[in-house]
């Protein structure tokens, strides 16, 4: 069903309120998403975007019965990620012919998914497509945002802003406008969203913000790919992404740790007493990161100030649950934040050591050389990890 979002402006998306795995197993999606796909209709007739393609004939069909594919002119894909290009084949075999305005990397991303010569028209910043109705739609390129074919479409004389990607969150509702859902809930998806995809890209994001900001030209709506869309005080989005951009943290502590028998558990909760004796303001959050969901790790972990970072040694090395999360941070290049590391063992006790060259390696300050425990902590061991976490909160 379309539904209004502007002056003349629809969104044709679809709701995905089953998905829980996003990326294939990559991304959690504990409320569903939305593929937003937005209808322009002045004199010309413009789609932004499609959906996933699980979704392309239900979505065809839809935009057939309510707009009739003969009246659309041409669309516009400001990201060729399956989850917003995954209906072009469905409505390009109805619609044979119909123009695709994409960045010179859109037509590479959409040949090497679909492997079509459609109608390209590559624009690149700057460019613009009078619609008619004293509008008219202005391209600006935001390559890696999150790929490199990523581009924003404003819409000049409606002042509505279709960013794609950038924006959103993995979040279905009905109530489609930011103003309408729960704020807990959208604030949750939209620093998740953030912290799991846009987090190495921070440079980049605060100057596309800046670079938009410059143009000084009025926002009424930001409508994103995917999740809800901002109609109330729609930059506030845009401010929080520029604080988020520059090494965000806050006054938290997140713990990372596995454990085969408990102990290296014990450890992790001990140092979390540590911390909160030293400083009783700072919100210390503990992961076992085989039982946690990643992304929310992540989360925690973009949220935080520090991190400490636990496993026994197993095989002179590490737990794989450990190891798992360890590559994730070191992708995700977070800046600014300290670290440490901790671990019991029975004999050659590696792990603590291993840690810290992970976490410098992944571009965190670490302290110290860790804490080690031979066997299972007893209380003088637990009363030193509650020292180290004491120590460690005295150097944030
Ligand atoms: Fe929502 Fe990068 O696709």
């Amino acid at each position: 069903m379309k539904r209004q979002v502007a002056e003349n402006v629809w969104w044709v998306g679809k709701i995905d309120w089953e998905l829980r795995k996003f990326h294939g197993s990559e991304y959690s999606t504990h409320r569903g998403s939305s593929y937003n796909s937005y209808l322009v209709r002045e004199a010309k007739t413009v789609l932004i975007d499609t959906v996933w393609l699980p979704f392309a004939k239900e979505y065809v069909d839809n935009l057939d019965s309510e707009v009739g594919l003969a009246n659309i002119d041409f669309i516009v894909q400001n990201h060729a990620e399956i989850d917003h290009s995954g209906a072009l084949p469905e409505l390009l075999r109805r619609r044979p012919g119909l123009p695709i305005y994409c960045t010179a990397n859109g037509v590479k991303v959409i040949k090497g998914h679909y492997h079509q010569d459609w109608d390209f028209r590559v624009v690149k910043t700057g460019d613009s497509i009078d619609i008619g109705n004293g509008k008219k739609l202005v391209f600006i390129e935001a390559p890696m945002l999150h790929w490199p074919d990523s581009m924003f479409t404003y819409l000049a004389g409606g002042a509505v802003l279709f960013p794609n990607d950038a924006f959103g969150q993995h979040y279905a509702s009905e109530l489609l406008f930011n103003d309408l859902v729960d704020q807990a809930e959208l604030k949750e998806e939209c620093v998740k969203y953030y912290a799991n995809i846009l987090t190495p890209f921070s440079a980049l994001v605060a100057k596309k913000i800046a670079e938009v900001v410059a143009l000084n030209v009025p926002v009424d709506v930001i409508a994103p790919s995917h999740g809800i869309i901002w109609r109330k005080d729609p930059l506030q989005i845009v401010t929080q992404y520029a604080a988020w951009a520059a090494d965000y943290q806050e006054d938290r502590v997140a713990i990372l740790y596995d454990s085969m028998w408990d102990g290296t558990r014990k450890l992790a909760e001990a140092i979390a007493q540590g911390i909160a004796q030293s400083s009783p303001c700072t919100a210390v959050v503990v992961h076992n990161v085989a039982k946690t969901d990643k992304n929310d790790v992540i989360t925690d972990v973009f949220r935080s100030k520090a991190i400490l970072a636990g496993s026994p040694t197993v095989n002179k090395g590490i737990l794989n649950a450990m190891a798992g999360i360890m590559e994730e941070i070191k992708g995700l290049h977070f800046k600014g934040k300290k670290a440490a590391s901790f671990g019991c063992s029975g004999w050659s006790g590696e792990a603590p050591k291993l840690l810290g060259q992970l976490l410098g390696e992944a571009g965190f300050a670490v302290e110290g050389e860790g804490f080690s425990c031979t066997w299972e902590p007893d209380a003088a061991a637990l009363d030193k990890a509650r020292d180290f976490g004491r120590d460690f909160a005295g150097k944030l």
